[in-house]
């Protein structure tokens, strides 16, 4: 709906609504249709955003495929977890933003929106050497990492990491963010093209592991921190190649869920399994993360030790076969929308 505004001399054009793609049905990607919504309400404590990008990630996939729900006081039908843009708006409580900042901000869900409200204490500012584009494709994969990697996994300068989907959006963050404090950085991919993404991009050695077992070819590694996304199958291999007091931190599991765990293993080696979620943490939490990501990510980019990976970019109404291009997995870094 539009409104006219006479304002003095001046004609105000007011837009009220937006659109935004919206999970139809569960199911496959053409369930993601583009649809005339109302304007997020806005809180006192968070900013409307005007966004002109956001990032894809393979958790939008498990939602819309109806195995990952939005927590509670999030749109259950949007989908999208990062997004940057310009603050419209700002609640009567926020004083670290103003109108027409350049901000990216992690959210529980919304993003494939023409506009979002979020809480101001989760957005960061866009980087003076970044896009629109580049910045959407940050916060979900950067808080994560920061959370898993050095937080959970305490990963330090002259240690063995290794990441399994080094290609991936958390992937290809994970290599660039251990390489810069100095670790040896280890990674496993689907083909040679995606080892060679992850080499380029720091990796120290990276194997394809549909040609070598990790296990065997990094058996005498003694790999302090292992980030894992795939489960099952890999539990037992990344416990055998652990070095005493090692991490294994888990992001999920998409192989697989339940494994055997020797407990005597775990004893003898001292190794911590540990593990979490991001998006249905609270607002403090997020806050803190926001925080240490400011601190001690932020200024990788502007040195160059951190830069995005973009694979490629849809329109927002083309959504859906962003979709289809994750669920191909053959790309390496992130997919992003651009609203125009
Ligand atoms: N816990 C959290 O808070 C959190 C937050 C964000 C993301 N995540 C998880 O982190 C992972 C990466 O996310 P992303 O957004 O970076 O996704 P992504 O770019 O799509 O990466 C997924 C990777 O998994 C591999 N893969 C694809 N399909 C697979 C399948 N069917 N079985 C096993 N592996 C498959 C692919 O690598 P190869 O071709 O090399 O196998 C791909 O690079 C996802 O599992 C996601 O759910 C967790």
């Amino acid at each position: 709906m539009d409104v006219e505004l006479k304002h003095e001399t001046k004609l105000v054009k007011i837009i009220k609504g937006m659109k935004a793609i919206v999970i139809t049905q569960y199911g496959t990607p053409e369930a993601l249709q583009l649809q005339d919504k109302p304007d997020p309400a806005i809180r006192p404590d968070e900013v409307l955003i005007d966004v002109k990008a956001a990032g894809v990630n393979r958790p939008d996939i498990f939602q819309r495929k109806g195995n990952y729900s939005a927590p509670p006081g999030v749109v259950p039908d949007i989908p999208g977890l990062e997004v940057s843009g310009i603050i419209r708006e700002c609640g009567s409580d926020v004083k670290k933003w103003k109108i027409g900042d350049r901000v990216c901000a992690l959210i529980a869900g919304g993003g494939y929106a023409e506009k979002v409200v979020v809480c101001a204490d989760h957005c960061l500012p866009v980087p003076a050497s970044l896009s629109f584009v580049e910045a959407a494709s940050l916060p979900e994969t950067v808080y994560t990492v920061w959370d898993n990697v050095f937080r959970r996994g305490g990963l330090k300068e002259g240690e063995h990491f290794l990441v399994h989907g080094g290609s991936s959006g958390i992937g290809v963050t994970s290599i660039q963010l251990a390489k810069s404090i100095g670790a040896k950085v280890y990674a496993t991919a689907g083909s040679d093209e995606k080892c060679k993404a992850c080499l380029d991009l720091g990796a120290n050695v990276c194997i394809n592991y549909n040609v070598y077992d990790f296990d065997k070819v990094f058996a005498e590694e003694k790999i302090d921190v292992i980030l894992d996304m795939v489960g099952g199958p890999y539990f037992q291999k990344n416990m055998s190649i652990m070095n005493e007091d090692g991490r294994l931190v888990y992001i999920n599991a998409m192989k697989g869920s339940s494994v055997e765990l020797n407990i005597g293993e775990m004893m003898r080696k001292r190794i911590n399994i540990t593990g979490s979620t991001l998006r249905s943490r609270d607002k403090r939490f997020k806050t803190a993360l926001t925080e240490e990501v400011l601190i001690n990510v932020w200024p990788k980019i502007d040195s160059g030790h951190f830069k995005p990976v973009i694979f490629k970019e849809f329109l927002l109404k083309d959504a859906w076969q962003a979709h289809k291009l994750m669920e191909d997995g053959n790309h390496i870094g992130k997919i992003v929308l651009r609203t125009e």
